[in-house]
């Protein structure tokens, strides 16, 4: 078995990316605040994302010739790439989010051909007479007034008539206008990108036809800023599987940034409910694995309920050799507690898909990148049930494993966000998992 050998934190990272001055880039990292306030990452928010400035300031130190991020989620490294002039390939497998995301790749269309289109769907969506229609999803009458759900019905169907007419580009980014103004316009707690909490008001509503104006203003001015730094998008958005990472040539990548699903239970598929709702994609919460889950990587207790995984079949995978014996305790432990919780969650079985997962993941990678590659994994570690899972630690053996060379980790912050609820105090840590070779 291949020995981890693990190097003093940024052995060969360059110096001025170790010691960086930048302390607020470093510790808001992991987070996706920043990029709210950067022209195109700001068009959508999603959850978990990391900060494009420091995303730029790796790119810019590092000098890669392509950059891959196999779990692109909103584009972000490939939006700060396309910044940069650098080449990228983003990879995603939520359908929904790979179709808002290719959206903002459309950034370089004529300018005065976006307004057009906006306009006529415009005008044609106030001439329309709408009815809200029987049987709508439960979800949207939770989250609308019926004025703001007949303005938004009127533009879904103007958008729907006239995107026929629009080139592939056109119809992406005024799809990404739409989904953007969906939660503006919603009264009730629709933080952005996240669940939605219904018996929550919020303090400020949009309505609807205000709304996308704000927002294809804030994209207009987007677009000019982005068209005066670069003529068009050199990113590559695919919407496929890290694990397998099909259309990505061997040997093609010299650095890799990303973030992957952390094992800490957070549902990608029902972080897009209310917008897959509103385009008829889903109709229920029991839609969303065969639309969205079952196509990522398994790291929330709803998609291995679905699947019935048993620990011992999930054990026999090879892939998982150089950690089982550490594995597979841990998930026995988490086994015997989750018998004594109501909630009987299987998180035993979760941890276990999930690094057999991301075993898949860094050998996909290997195969993709250049022998003297720079992969960083912005990553956290997890506690389910209050036992200790050493992600950081078992993802490094796991790259070990599948050829890289070395491994380290770079802390970023303390959390305990997502179980402190279930009362446990177990310290949990977000940071940089560097491998190199
Ligand atoms: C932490 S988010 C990444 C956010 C991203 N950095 C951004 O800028 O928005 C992780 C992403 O991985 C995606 N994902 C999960 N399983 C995947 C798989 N098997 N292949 C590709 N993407 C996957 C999820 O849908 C989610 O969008």
């Amino acid at each position: 078995m291949n020995k981890p050998v693990q190097l003093h934190l940024f052995n060969s990272i360059p110096e001025s990316i170790q010691n960086t001055q930048s302390k607020t880039i470093e510790e808001r990292a992991g987070t996706f605040t920043d990029n709210m306030k950067l022209p195109i990452h700001r068009w959508f928010r999603y959850s978990a994302g990391f900060s494009a400035a420091w995303v730029e300031k790796v790119i810019t130190e590092l000098k890669p010739q392509t950059i891959l991020d196999p779990f692109a989620g909103s584009g972000t490294v490939c939006v700060a790439a396309d910044k940069l002039g650098i080449n990228s390939y983003g990879i995603e497998a939520h359908p929904f989010v790979y179709r808002l995301a290719q959206g903002k790749f459309a950034w370089s269309v004529q300018i005065h051909e976006f307004l057009a289109a906006v306009n006529e769907i415009k005008s044609l969506a106030v001439s329309l007479q709408q009815e809200i229609p029987d049987n709508i999803p439960v979800l949207l009458t939770k989250c609308y007034t019926n004025e703001a759900l007949v303005d938004l019905f009127k533009i879904k169907q103007a958008y729907l008539e006239i995107a026929p007419s629009l080139s592939e580009e056109l119809q992406s980014i005024i799809f990404l206008a739409i989904c953007a103004i969906l939660r503006p316009s919603s009264h009730v707690g629709t933080a952005q990108w996240q669940y939605i909490l219904p018996n929550k008001r919020k303090a400020k509503t949009c309505e609807p036809f205000i709304a996308l104006e704000n927002q294809v203003a804030m994209m207009q001015e987007d677009m000019y800023q982005m068209q005066f730094v670069s003529r068009s998008s050199q990113a590559i958005f695919i919407k496929e599987d890290a694990r397998h990472l099909t259309s990505i040539p061997d040997n093609s990548i010299d650095l890799v940034i990303t973030s992957p699903p952390y094992a800490n239970n957070y549902d990608y598929a029902d972080a897009t409910r209310l917008e897959m709702t509103f385009w008829g994609e889903v109709n229920s919460w029991s839609d969303l694995h065969e639309t969205v889950r079952k196509f990522l990587i398994r790291s929330s207790s709803q998609h291995v309920s679905k699947e019935r995984l048993s620990l011992d079949t999930l054990m026999a995978e090879s892939i998982i050799s150089p950690i089982r014996d550490e594995l597979l305790p841990i998930c026995q432990e988490i086994e015997t507690i989750r018998g004594t919780k109501s909630g009987n969650k299987a998180y035993h079985t979760m941890i276990a898909a999930y690094f057999t997962d991301m075993g898949f993941v860094f050998n996909a990678l290997r195969r993709v990148a250049t022998s003297d590659a720079k992969i960083c994994v912005v990553i956290g570690d997890s506690a389910p049930y209050g036992v200790y899972v050493p992600v950081e630690q078992w993802l490094g053996k796991l790259a070990i494993s599948a050829g890289f060379n070395s491994w380290s980790f770079e802390h970023i912050r303390q959390r305990n966000i997502k179980w402190k609820n279930r009362k446990h105090s177990v310290p949990l840590h977000e940071g940089r998992l560097w491998i190199e070779g």
